[in-house]
């Protein structure tokens, strides 16, 4: 299915860019013997990984308090009572997971092309290298810091079109009773919950148990559990590792079942999901007029990657929306891309709050009308799209 003519969906330009900004086609296209959901066309890394990227991981307290709990489980788990243990985590942007071990005094590496994200992390003392990920990277990693007792990445690891090379390093980095646990965005909550926003330019692949259990296992990696997870809308933690060195957990058969009942591996199933999302804009867009007709204001919570893809999809333009508020520095004071809806400071939210909050940031919800009570007591509704379009206070 195609989305049309995309932006990088963290692509958040100034006004003096807006004539050189790069667009591709936004197309997912499901693999049936690898059981992916995967883009046709992606952007080259050096478009969306550079010493400017917009996406900073700190900014939720919630994925703050998820990564010290990820990270506190595998220092009580595969860490446990290793001398010396050497952790190395795949796409550490700001350093929200590896300072939980930085903490702990436990040696780390972090490898984060993104160098203005990178950079914060050094600040706070996280052992970082600024590059991309990749075999050739991993046997530099082995020869200056020995092999890795655990290999962590979350959100990285469908990033990467190159999946086997980073596979092989993976495989060649970690110790022979060592453990890679990487989660990413679901493809059967996708599926489920029409969350078409998960696809844009940085998601080349939506994984699922059995596309992993098959992408690894040629390179050694067998997959041992999984647990999902309600971060970013419904991921997967999968934990894998040399084949035959751990007992395998009963979850993973219990998910491939449920992925063959949920019919992840036929395409009818993505036919209907083509026509679900086609379904969820129209309905968007229906709300969204009507609001412009009656003289509504209308407000965007959250210049999230995701919303990239909602807004050039559905058509959303500064008719429909005045700015959307964002707490992230440096996407304050640029124009979203495609559409160019200004980005403003969430503080500007509540100066005078608007009649509707349009919910891009769906996936952090609960944190969200946590601190936005007082604009729901006034009478403000927010305007939610996954898994249908509703207008809710
Ligand atoms: N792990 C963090 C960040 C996810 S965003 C979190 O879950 O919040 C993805 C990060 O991966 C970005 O910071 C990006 O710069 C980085 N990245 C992209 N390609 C990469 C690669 N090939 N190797 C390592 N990191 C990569
Ligand atoms: P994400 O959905 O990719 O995690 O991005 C969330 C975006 O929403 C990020 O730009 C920060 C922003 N945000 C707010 O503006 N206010 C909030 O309360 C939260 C949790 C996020």
């Amino acid at each position: 299915m195609s989305f049309g003519r995309m932006p990088i969906a963290n692509g958040f330009l100034d006004p003096a860019d807006v004539a050189h900004e790069y667009f591709f086609e936004l197309s997912p296209a499901f693999c049936e013997p690898c059981g992916v959901i995967q883009l046709v066309e992606q952007p080259t890394p050096d478009r969306m990984f550079h010493g400017r990227y917009a996406f900073h991981s700190g900014t939720s307290r919630a994925m703050q308090a998820h990564f010290q709990k990820f990270a506190t489980s595998t220092i009580e788990g595969p860490l446990h009572g290793r001398a010396d243990p050497f952790v190395v985590e795949i796409g550490s942007n700001d350093g929200i997971m590896l300072r939980n071990f930085k903490a702990r005094g436990i040696r780390h590496l972090g490898v984060e092309p993104s160098t203005n994200v990178a950079d914060l992390a050094r600040e706070q003392g996280i052992e970082t290298v600024s590059d991309f990920f990749r075999r050739a990277l991993a046997e530099r990693i082995v020869s200056e810091h020995g092999r890795a007792d655990t290999v962590l990445a979350a959100n990285v690891m469908c990033h990467i079109a190159d999946l086997h090379d980073v596979v092989a390093g993976i495989a060649h980095l970690l110790k022979p009773d060592g453990v890679l646990i990487f989660e990413d965005p679901y493809l059967g909550a996708m599926i489920e919950k029409t969350s078409y926003d998960q696809v844009y330019d940085e998601h080349v692949f939506m994984f699922s148990v059995t596309s992993v259990a098959r992408a690894f296992a040629p390179h050694g990696l067998a997959l041992m559990d999984v647990e999902e997870q309600p971060t970013h809308g419904g991921s997967m933690r999968y934990i894998l590792a040399p084949a035959g060195t751990r007992p395998v957990s009963p979850s993973v058969a219990i998910w491939l079942a449920r992925e063959k009942a949920q019919r992840l591996d036929r395409p009818e199933t993505y036919e209907r999901f083509r026509r679900n999302c086609e379904r969820s804009r129209a309905d968007l867009m229906r709300v969204l007029e009507s609001m412009r007709d009656d003289g509504r204001r209308v407000v965007g919570y959250g210049a999230t990657s995701k919303s990239t893809t909602v807004i050039n999809y559905c058509g959303i333009t500064l008719e429909h929306v005045a700015f959307i508020a964002d707490t992230t520095p440096i996407k304050q004071g640029k124009l979203s891309p495609g559409a160019h809806i200004p980005v403003r400071p969430a503080e500007e939210f509540s100066k005078p709050y608007p009649d509707y909050a349009l919910l891009f940031a769906w996936n952090h919800e609960a944190e969200i009308r946590g601190k936005e009570r007082a604009f729901t007591a006034s009478g403000g509704r927010f305007i939610t799209y996954v898994p249908n379009v509703r207008v809710v206070s």
